[in-house]
């Protein structure tokens, strides 16, 4: 990212890095690839006297947090505690430069989730649609995908997940899956109706189309800019942002047991609440005023929710400005191995 002529129309700067989930350390490919371009581009404009708020935090709700808390015998709860802790020391040590590094636990961050999705809700943004989904009788819990397991329609891998079978690379939709079982009590799973509700993405093609495909040819990377253009010609179709799960952020409706925010649609409302918990009663400035400029560090795997899901969010809502730029990096990689698979390279963080 280049610091331009252009840019001196902004007043302030906005800069986030994606928040890393807190059910394992942080590693080399992602300080490479997201912290430290963003702690160097924070840096530079603090130096040059710009102002500057610098966000981060730890991403702690979704399905794998519960996976990992169910096999050590421990609660979400205590899972997030600890790699929150371990993550937020590798950044302090390393001197990334985070004004708030917070956390989407937090009742401060659950009440802003709630509050957005609320008010989404109240002006009749979302689409409530009732679908089939597997239900575990016996644990008495409707199944995320990745609870189910079964034989691959496709290989014929009897632990096919029902997101995806990692034999063949397939992915899946549970349904597919051949003699699906529940990972939580082994038993056959019925199709069961629920109720959640839709982000109309599909929508949302046109001023998408205009703000990224025209708006941003020139100055978003080719990587980041050829994702958005695969996926807003592929056709957008609506995105679930709430799930059947118990962990996350309730889902602020009456008669909503049980269903809580879709981690996607809570996690990015994080850099929103962070920025509160930092500034109080003064953080609008920083998301709603033209004259700041909101720039995101991401892994290229997070493209997709930073460029299209997220602004379509902020969008409906109407106050917020859009991110200026989505610098996105590929993965680093290390002897032909993605680098973030080929060592544990926490364990050097905190010798
Ligand atoms: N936890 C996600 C990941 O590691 C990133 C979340 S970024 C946010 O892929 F926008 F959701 F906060
Ligand atoms: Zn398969």
């Amino acid at each position: 990212m280049v610091y331009t002529e252009k840019d001196k129309q902004y007043k302030r700067y906005t800069i986030t890095s994606a928040l890393p989930y807190a059910n394992g350390p942080v590693h080399i490919g992602h300080l490479a690839g997201v912290y430290v371009p963003a702690d160097v581009y924070a840096r530079y404009l603090r130096a040059q006297g710009e102002e500057v708020v610098y966000i981060g935090g730890s991403d702690e709700h979704g399905v794998p947090i519960t996976i990992k808390a169910r096999k050590e015998g421990c609660t979400p709860q205590d899972i997030v505690d600890r790699y929150h802790k371990i993550i937020k020391d590798s950044f302090a040590k390393l001197g990334i430069s985070f004004d708030i590094y917070s956390r989407t636990s937090s009742p401060l961050h659950h009440e802003t989730a709630a509050a957005f999705f609320k008010k989404l809700y109240d002006e009749g943004r979302f689409v409530e649609k009732v679908s089939m989904q597997y239900y575990d009788e016996e644990a008495q819990q409707f199944l995320a995908d990745r609870y189910i397991t079964g034989t691959c329609p496709r290989c014929g891998n009897e632990h096919a997940y029902g997101d995806q079978c990692e034999a063949c690379g397939t992915s899946l939709a549970p349904t597919d899956l051949i003699n699906p079982k529940s990972a939580l009590s082994g038993s056959k799973p019925v199709l069961k109706e629920t109720k959640h509700w839709f982000l109309p993405l599909d929508q949302d093609e046109g001023w998408l189309r205009e703000w990224i495909l025209e708006g941003h040819k020139s100055d978003w990377k080719t990587n980041v800019y050829g994702q958005c253009k695969s996926w807003i010609d592929a056709g957008l179709q609506p995105r679930a942002v709430t799930r059947d799960l118990d962990w996350g952020v309730k889902v602020p409706l009456p008669d909503t047991d049980g269903k809580v925010l879709y981690v996607w649609f809570d996690a990015p409302i994080g850099y929103i609440s962070f920025t509160r918990e930092l500034f109080g009663d003064d953080w609008e400035k920083w998301w709603k005023s033209d004259d700041s400029k909101l720039v995101h560090f991401i892994g290229k795997d997070n493209i997709v929710f930073h460029c299209i899901i997220f602004p379509s969010m902020l969008h409906a809502d109407g106050s917020y400005i859009l991110p200026a730029n989505v610098p996105a990096n590929e993965f680093l990689n290390l002897e032909g191995d993605k680098i973030s698979t080929s060592r544990n390279w926490a364990v050097w963080l905190h010798e």
